[in-house]
């Protein structure tokens, strides 16, 4: 896996980083885009540190992102969590992902966002009651986990009562997209996806006798299908998990890395209360400086070149979010926290063809939920060290133990 570039540069790898990388990853994301902004990772892998590199490969038409080959040594052909990861539109090429995609934008649009706030502001506010009545409050577990499986229960209107295990198979199933899952951690996400889809099965079957709201309801939506018939039983279960998961821990990790870095920047918290109209470049701003998401991944089909060096087809490139969202080529004083920064040419959400389709959902759930504990517990303080989560593609925390004040 690990490869030097040359043999006075720096060896790096993602499936072994250097010591304190989970906790900083930014000073060795500094030094990368300064050496070796094309960092070889292993033969034929490549990671991508500069803003401009990351954003040409999200737009290059030949990088694709089916992971078929990519993911088969790794996840093993044939396993549930391979056919979960293999199956879903993010990591889908056209015509598949065309289709997919299309098929959940009709729900995620702008109507729809604006049908989520009210009953979103009153989740929020009852959320806040209860974590002033919390012995021992976690902002993880009392708040920012909270909202995202009920925003993604709503969208395909599962039962409430079929929500509690929705967390722990999300985590299980996205942890295997680390660089070098360990065989305990491949265990636990093929019975997430094996438990996941048992659970879904039963939902679609109880949908499809009683369809819902297709402008509202994603799950009707990805049921009927379109013009061109229905989906597949897989891509209809898969596409469903994978929303879930893509809009559950990376909005748990926004509202977590948002009031964590707001906290350690105290002037910048103090700013957002006596200024509540900043709450959207706040938002913004959190998103660039503590990206949820760290890394996508894409393949060369044909021969490519990023930042002058060559890449045959074939090659396994990784884009850097977080590395190109503190890129002072285009962001002044990237390391600086600044919630009025503007422009924000910010990464967090992707670009081109798989942007994400739920950033306004996002967008929405840190506006209410950031912007609503600033107003109500302005005192608000870490009450102890934050537990990391020990990932480098996603980066949150799992317990943010906090006093009200
Ligand atoms: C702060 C929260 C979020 C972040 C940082 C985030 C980030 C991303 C990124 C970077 C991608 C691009 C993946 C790629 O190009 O390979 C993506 C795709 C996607 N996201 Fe999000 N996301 C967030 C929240 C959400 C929410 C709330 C939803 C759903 C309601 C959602 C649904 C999706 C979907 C469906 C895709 C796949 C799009 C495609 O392949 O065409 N995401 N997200």
């Amino acid at each position: 896996m690990r490869l030097v570039v040359s043999p006075d540069s720096e060896s790096f790898s993602l499936a072994e980083p250097p010591p304190g990388f989970v906790d900083d990853p930014y000073p060795v994301y500094a030094r990368l885009r300064a050496t070796q902004p094309v960092c070889a990772l292993g033969p034929g892998s490549w990671l991508l540190t500069r803003h401009a590199d990351v954003l040409a490969a999200y737009r290059h038409p030949a990088l694709g992102s089916d992971k078929r080959e990519e993911f088969a040594p790794r996840l093993r052909v044939g396993t549930p969590i391979y056919e979960h990861h293999t199956t879903s539109l993010v990591f889908s090429d056209p015509p598949r992902h065309t289709r997919v995609r299309r098929l959940l934008m009709g729900a995620l649009n702008q109507r729809a966002i604006a049908r989520m706030e009210a009953p979103l502001v009153d989740l929020v506010a009852t959320l806040l009651d209860r974590l002033a009545d919390e012995p021992a409050p976690d902002l993880i577990e009392h708040v920012a986990a909270q909202i995202p499986v009920e925003v993604i229960g709503n969208l395909l209107a599962a039962p409430h009562a079929e929500r509690g295990p929705l967390r722990e198979w999300s985590l299980a199933i996205l942890s295997a997209l680390e660089p070098r899952p360990a065989p305990a951690v491949l265990a636990r996400a093929n019975a997430a996806v094996d438990e996941f889809c048992a659970s879904l099965r039963t939902l679609v079957a109880e949908r499809r006798r009683r369809p819902g709201d297709p402008e509202a309801d994603v799950l009707t939506r990805l049921i009927q299908g379109d013009g061109e018939g229905e989906l597949t039983e897989p891509e209809l279960l898969h596409n469903c998990i994978f929303l879930l998961n893509a809009g559950h821990e990376t909005t748990t990790n926004l509202i977590g890395n948002g009031v964590h870095a707001l906290l350690v920047h105290r002037p910048q918290w103090e700013r957002l209360r006596v200024e509540p109209g900043l709450i959207d470049r706040a938002v913004e701003e959190l998103l660039r400086y503590e990206s949820p998401l760290q890394l996508n991944n894409r393949q060369a089909r044909e021969d490519v070149e990023f930042g002058g060096i060559p890449m045959p087809a074939g090659s396994f490139i990784t884009l850097g979010i977080g590395a190109a969202n503190r890129d002072p080529a285009v962001f002044a004083d990237p390391d600086r926290l600044d919630i009025a920064r503007e422009p924000n040419k910010h990464l967090a959400f992707g670009q081109g063809a798989h942007a994400c389709s739920g950033m306004n959902v996002a967008r929405l759930e840190g506006r209410l939920a950031i912007g609503a504990l600033v107003a109500r517990f302005p005192k608000l303080d870490l009450a102890g060290p934050p537990e990391r989560d020990r990932r480098v593609r996603f980066r949150g925390f799992r317990r943010l133990p906090v006093r009200l004040g």
